[in-house]
């Protein structure tokens, strides 16, 4: 372990890609292995305040490595944040069963407050990648608190809940979930959107890829879709009592667009202006490159769409202003 630390001193630009994961619990340390198995990383650093449990699963993450892919992971603290190209905060209160993401809010905007400076302090220059909920409250409040701009401030967003759209829109339309571009916006939570105005199979609306293939358009089997879709957190928490899976891959996937410059859209949340709604974090297609997360691109949407992203986001901006931020 000791010789495994010394590389995390090393100098920034030879060092081998290091990223931090707060929070070993579900969430933590499934990403963590996802990371690892993912080969894309020499270091992967452990930060967690119960250290028996950090050291449990670096001991296990380590005895992977030799059989996958050799990555050092070592428990630390946050002084090893130093040049780390990303920080992966997934610490905090997670949902119960009736529990909503934004009833953890008070609670986790305290733990940010404990985190961020920590980690600012020690690496001024990494990416904030946060999956913590409610993941768009949290990365509004630690976009304040870090100073940092808007775009190395990070939230894993609604990507996964895109991935579930597709997902499900896979298994109605019985093709594969990679021909199928669709995705949900706003908040991370019960406020989403799904943006049927756009949504397409083969560059073809649904609408029409429905005609082409002989199919009934169903917008009511849609709606189903989209309710199932926004209701997977709660239908998973009351089967096995956390999510953990999904997210991992969803945040290895915005590892992977930022380590490899890709300039991938996802729908991450940063903090912006968004459809008249100021300073707020919120999930839209966003470029994702090796300096973070960038939101270039105007989303032309139907009316309704436009007053429910509204009003998602005004809900995320009230929540924040009654935290203090
Ligand atoms: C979920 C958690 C990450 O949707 O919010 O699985």
């Amino acid at each position: 372990m000791a010789q495994n630390k010394e590389s995390s001193t090393m100098k920034a630009g030879l060092n081998p890609v290091k990223v931090v994961v707060v929070g070993t619990g579900s969430v933590g340390s499934t990403t963590a292995y996802t990371l690892l198995l993912s080969g894309m990383v020499a270091e992967i650093v452990l930060i967690d305040i119960n250290k028996d449990k950090a050291d449990g699963e670096g001991m296990d993450l380590n005895h992977a490595a030799p059989m996958t892919t050799d990555c050092r992971v070592y428990v630390g603290d946050y002084p090893d944040c130093a040049n780390a190209a990303i920080v992966i905060i997934t610490g905090g209160a997670n949902q119960k069963p009736g529990q909503t993401r934004m009833d953890l809010a008070a609670k986790n905007a305290k733990i940010m407050q404990e985190i961020i400076p920590n980690i600012v302090k020690n690496a001024p220059d990494t990416i904030l990648l946060l999956a913590t909920n409610p993941v768009d409250v949290l990365t509004s409040i630690s976009y304040k608190l870090s100073g940092f701009p808007a775009s190395r401030v990070i939230g894993s967003g609604t990507l996964l809940d895109s991935a579930r759209l597709r997902y499900n829109l896979s298994k109605y339309y019985n093709i594969s979930s990679e021909s199928i571009g669709a995705f949900i916006i706003g908040e991370h939570g019960d406020s989403e959107l799904p943006v049927w105005s756009l949504a397409s199979i083969a560059g073809m609306r649904l609408r029409d890829y429905c005609e082409k293939s002989n199919q009934k358009f169903d917008q009511d089997a849609l709606e189903k879709i989209f309710e199932k879709t926004r209701s997977a957190a709660y239908d998973i928490i009351k089967r096995k009592g956390y999510t953990a899976y999904g997210i991992a891959a969803g945040l290895v996937r915005i590892v992977e667009t930022i380590l490899k410059n890709e300039g991938s859209l996802l729908t991450v949340s940063t903090v912006g202006d968004y459809f008249g709604v100021k300073q707020v974090a919120l999930s839209v297609p966003t470029k994702v490159d090796r300096t973070g997360a960038h939101h270039i691109v105007g989303l032309s949407l139907d009316d309704n769409e436009i007053e429910e992203v509204k009003k998602s986001g005004q809900n995320i901006k009230s929540v924040c202003s009654r935290l203090g931020f």
